[in-house]
């Protein structure tokens, strides 16, 4: 005799549209390519999602860490996803059952890298840098503000920073939170949500813009911060394009207003011990994250920070780079700058790899030394050249650089944002 045919109850992952920045993290971490997005929403396939959770930790908001257990064979489509304005409910008489993904939970519980070990680069399907932060790094704050209820700040300034000549146009946006807290870290991120809707009506996502300011303010003792951002008026592809939130941004006027999420980031974080050496590597407004440590160092250093510090900076031209009068005025034996301009007129094409290989014996003498904490920010094509030279430079040091790597990450002592 046939029994009762048994249901099988799938614990699906699902992202929340209300939290999500569409930052791109979880799709870009996943391993088995199983988050995907559209114009609205990114999006999990119940079929390909086998719940190792290397996305968790490393998305910003927590919009990733969302469940529903489900019947299997009605587990939520792409298509239902894409249409979602909030995470449908929870049907109860199903809540508990899950059996078919075991031991997956809530909130960051897997943390860990879900990574392999192989040194080669190239792969999408490993985690290339640190999902802790350094061990001595202040507790963030994160999502104080979400995007049902942003706080609101008021601009305080917005100036050019690139020459009027550059072809780039980046801004320096001082915004004021007043007597309401929003306490940040060096390295941590905001979201704005832009004004308006797109065309079919929906209002706009929120952008993540990395905090250029330490955590003392701007100016400090103020409870205000700055961001660094480029006036996107070109897509990747070249194509005209006017940026929704970057344009908003630059456009801004004294006293106006700006709905603000966040603060976001738990791991790209400037460890807090003294001693510490920072290893950085930026382009263009991968400067932001660079400049608020580089700041925070440069108080602390009055009272007696000794660690080193060694930028290597990239831009088109030395009149599109972010900050280039001030980072020039910093004193010698403060910090170790090394610019790379790729389109100087007469000058042979220069990243911030090649510089780095320049100074290969000084970056090997770093990255020997157990208390440098490397951090890369800024174009996402860089990422792999950083990385190669990185490889290059400790493999001529003598150094193992695939037990290096290793170690960096899980010291909390490599970490990459690249947009
Ligand atoms: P959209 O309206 O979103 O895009 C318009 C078109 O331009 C689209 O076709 C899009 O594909 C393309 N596009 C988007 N971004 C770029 C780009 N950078 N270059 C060329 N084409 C582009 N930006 C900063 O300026 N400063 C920061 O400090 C900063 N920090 C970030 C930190 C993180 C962690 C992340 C994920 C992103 C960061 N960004 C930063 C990028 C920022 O979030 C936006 O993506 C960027 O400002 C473009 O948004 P938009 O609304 O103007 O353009
Ligand atoms: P390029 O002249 O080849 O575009 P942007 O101004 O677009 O933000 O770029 C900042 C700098 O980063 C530019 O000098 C740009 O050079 C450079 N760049 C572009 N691709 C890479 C890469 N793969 N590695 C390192 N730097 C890069």
């Amino acid at each position: 005799m046939n029994g009762p045919v048994p249901v099988e109850v799938l614990k699906q992952h699902l992202i929340d549209p209300e939290i999500c920045i569409r930052c791109n993290t979880c799709e870009e971490t996943c391993p088995v390519d199983a988050i995907t997005h559209d114009e609205n929403n990114y999006v999990v396939r119940a079929d390909t999602c086998n719940g190792c959770m290397a996305c968790i930790s490393p998305c910003p908001t927590g919009a990733i860490d969302s469940w529903r257990e489900v019947i299997k064979a009605e587990a939520y489509s792409l298509e239902d996803q894409f249409g979602w304005d909030e995470l449908p409910s929870q049907n109860d008489s199903l809540a508990g059952l899950a059996g078919a993904v075991a031991g997956i939970g809530e909130a960051g519980k897997s943390g860990t890298e879900s990574v392999s070990d192989a040194p080669a680069l190239g792969g999408s399907d490993m985690v290339r840098g640190s999902v802790v932060p350094p061990w001595s790094a202040a507790k963030p704050y994160v999502n104080l503000y979400n995007h049902k209820a942003p706080i609101q700040a008021t601009v305080v300034g917005n100036y050019r920073l690139t020459d009027t000549s550059a072809e780039s146009d980046i801004h320096h946006i001082v915004l004021d939170f007043g007597k309401l807290p929003f306490p940040v870290l060096e390295g941590q991120s905001i979201g704005i949500l832009p004004p308006g809707t797109t065309q079919d009506g929906r209002a706009h996502h929120a952008r993540q813009y990395s905090i250029a300011s330490p955590r003392d303010g701007e100016r400090p003792g103020y409870n205000n911060l700055a961001l660094t951002v480029k006036r996107v008026t070109h897509d990747h592809q070249g194509r005209e394009a006017g940026g929704v939130c970057s344009n908003y941004l630059c456009d801004l006027q004294k006293g106006d207003v700006v709905n603000v999420m966040g603060p976001f980031g738990g791991t790209f974080l400037m460890p807090n011990h003294p001693d510490s050496h920072l290893l950085m590597i930026c382009t263009g407004t991968g400067a932001a994250p660079m400049r608020a440590m580089t700041e925070y160092r440069r108080r602390r250093r009055l009272k007696g920070a000794t660690g080193k510090l060694m930028l290597f900076f990239g831009a088109r031209t030395q009149g599109e780079l972010p900050y280039f009068g001030p980072l020039l005025n910093l004193p010698k034996d403060f910090i170790d700058t090394n610019l790379a301009f790729s389109r100087t007129p007469g000058q042979a094409k220069r990243y911030v790899q090649d510089a780095m290989r320049e100074r290969a014996a000084d970056v090997a003498a770093l990255l020997r030394h157990d208390d440098t904490f490397v951090y890369v920010c800024g174009l996402k094509g860089m990422e792999d050249g950083v990385l190669q030279s990185l490889q290059v430079i400790a493999a001529d040091a003598g150094l193992d650089w695939s037990a290096l790597w290793q170690r960096l990450k899980t010291e909390g002592r490599l970490h990459l944002e690249t947009y």
